[in-house]
């Protein structure tokens, strides 16, 4: 049990899913796993743990933005041993080709600020995603038919932005999407030597201002559930 987790030791399984929002825990648990447990709702923030394909999976919200994320996933890895870490979330598409229900797994997370910064100093970090679950995560897509990008994204502090020559100049450099917590993401991953992954789905697009509509968001997120997991447990 943490602060913020009030899970007991042994609740949490080694690979830990993280959409942002509880809710969706709550869905993509009961959808995707087997005997799925509730393990923690402190603060409403829920996380489940079942078994997918006879593995243990925890799915746990993450809250929105750096900061929240941060509290749960270092006390998932510090406290609980997580060590496969994948963010399964919406973003806001930057670039013509990226259209609403594509799948973006993101190299890398370009941000203004990770709760890192502060030691950080100087040094500008480069957050990079773990290259096995990349990979394996392709595969899965490219196996489904599912229409994928791969590149790098941009980790948000706000969701109503002020500064639109900022996200010109992020889709000027070939930065595919927007989202708010990925650089964070992946960042503590390679402070504690685990594998991290965020697959998004585009939800929105910031050119177009095209909306994914409501009852389509449950199919691509079931997308980006079963990507994520194959990503997990694969062996190549
Ligand atoms: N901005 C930040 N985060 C997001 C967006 C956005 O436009 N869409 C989905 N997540």
């Amino acid at each position: 049990m943490t602060v913020h987790i009030g899970a007991k030791p042994g609740d949490i399984a080694e690979t830990v899913l993280m959409p942002g929002d509880p809710y969706r825990a709550k869905w993509a648990a009961e959808t995707f796993l087997d005997k799925p447990k509730l393990i923690n709702d402190v603060r409403g923030m829920l996380g489940f743990t079942g078994t997918w394909n006879g593995h243990p999976v925890t799915i746990h919200g993450s809250g929105m933005g750096m900061p929240s994320l941060s509290i749960y996933v270092n006390e998932l890895i510090r406290d609980f041993g997580a060590k496969t870490l994948i963010r399964i979330g919406s973003c806001g598409g930057m670039q013509d080709d990226v259209k609403v229900r594509d799948v973006i797994l993101a190299m890398t997370a370009s941000s203004i600020s990770t709760p890192s910064l502060g030691f950080f100093r100087e040094v500008n970090f480069a957050p990079t995603a773990d290259w096995s679950l990349l990979s394996a995560a392709f595969k899965a897509a490219e196996k489904r038919g599912t229409p994928t990008h791969v590149g790098g994204i941009y980790s948000s502090d706000v969701f109503y932005d002020e500064r639109p020559d900022l996200n010109e100049q992020m889709t000027r450099h070939g930065v595919l999407a927007v989202e708010m917590e990925a650089a964070e993401l992946y960042t503590l991953a390679a402070r504690y030597g685990c594998r991290a992954l965020a697959v998004l789905t585009v939800s929105d697009h910031l050119r177009t201002g095209e909306a994914l509509p409501s009852d389509d968001r449950e199919r691509s997120f079931g997308d980006m559930v079963e990507i994520a997991l194959e990503a997990a447990f694969s062996n190549t």
